[in-house]
């Protein structure tokens, strides 16, 4: 009796304290097919979102906000076609500010999740996700920006633009001089580290 006691007990806890779950009544809808073509989504900035849940202005209201703000629901952000992340619904992931990073595969067939999670996930240099973001200052809701307090990222905005522009998914686009230069300079980041 007290050892299936101390067994639920353990169970539930472990349960509990697993961190975010998907029940099998709701299940997750976020999976690959999510993720598309970064010219496919808003670019506000030097950045792309988009809502999941139909609300794009009020993400694009948030993003545009001169003091910052707190991401709806849904709001998908990316930078770069291999990183994203997404506000699930509150209180699904507290110490995240319920934001949930994603490490995704893009290719000329689609994106595939590598890894997806909260607090433990890494990029692909080793980088830990929320390590970086949870610096910058509160009113920015973990976006980092170049001067919201995160540390930088080893990528100009000229890079990044590069980057932005030869994302697998979509349509090729023809590429300047610039370009062609920032794609040199990315094959020295070209073995990513597993992490
Ligand atoms: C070394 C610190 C660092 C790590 C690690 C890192 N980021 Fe960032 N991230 C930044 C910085 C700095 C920017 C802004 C760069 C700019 O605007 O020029 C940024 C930008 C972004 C953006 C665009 C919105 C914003 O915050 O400006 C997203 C989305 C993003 N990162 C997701 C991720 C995900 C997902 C991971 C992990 C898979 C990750 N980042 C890992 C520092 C980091």
């Amino acid at each position: 009796m007290s050892i299936s006691k101390t067994a639920f007990t353990f169970i539930f806890l472990a349960a509990t304290f697993a961190g975010p779950s998907y029940g099998t009544e709701s299940p997750d809808p976020i999976n690959a097919d999510t993720f598309t073509c970064l010219s496919d989504m808003t670019r506000v900035k030097h950045f792309f979102v988009d809502n999941l849940e139909g609300d794009l202005e009020a993400t694009v209201a948030v993003a545009n906000a001169p003091d910052g703000g707190t991401y709806p629901e849904g709001s998908l952000v990316q930078l770069v076609p291999g990183e994203a992340m997404i506000k699930r619904e509150a209180g699904f992931s507290p110490a995240t500010n319920d934001w949930e990073f994603f490490e995704l595969d893009v290719s000329p067939e689609g994106t595939s999740i590598r890894k997806r999670g909260f607090a433990e996930v890494n990029n692909r240099f080793g980088g830990n996700c929320f390590a970086c973001h949870v610096k910058a200052a509160p009113q920015w809701d973990l976006i980092c920006d170049n001067n919201h307090g995160c540390d930088p990222i080893p990528l100009t905005r000229s890079v990044i633009a590069t980057i932005q522009k030869t994302d697998p998914r979509c349509e090729p686009v023809e590429l300047s001089d610039e370009d062609k230069a920032n794609l040199e300079i990315l094959k020295a980041f070209a073995a990513p580290q597993s992490s």
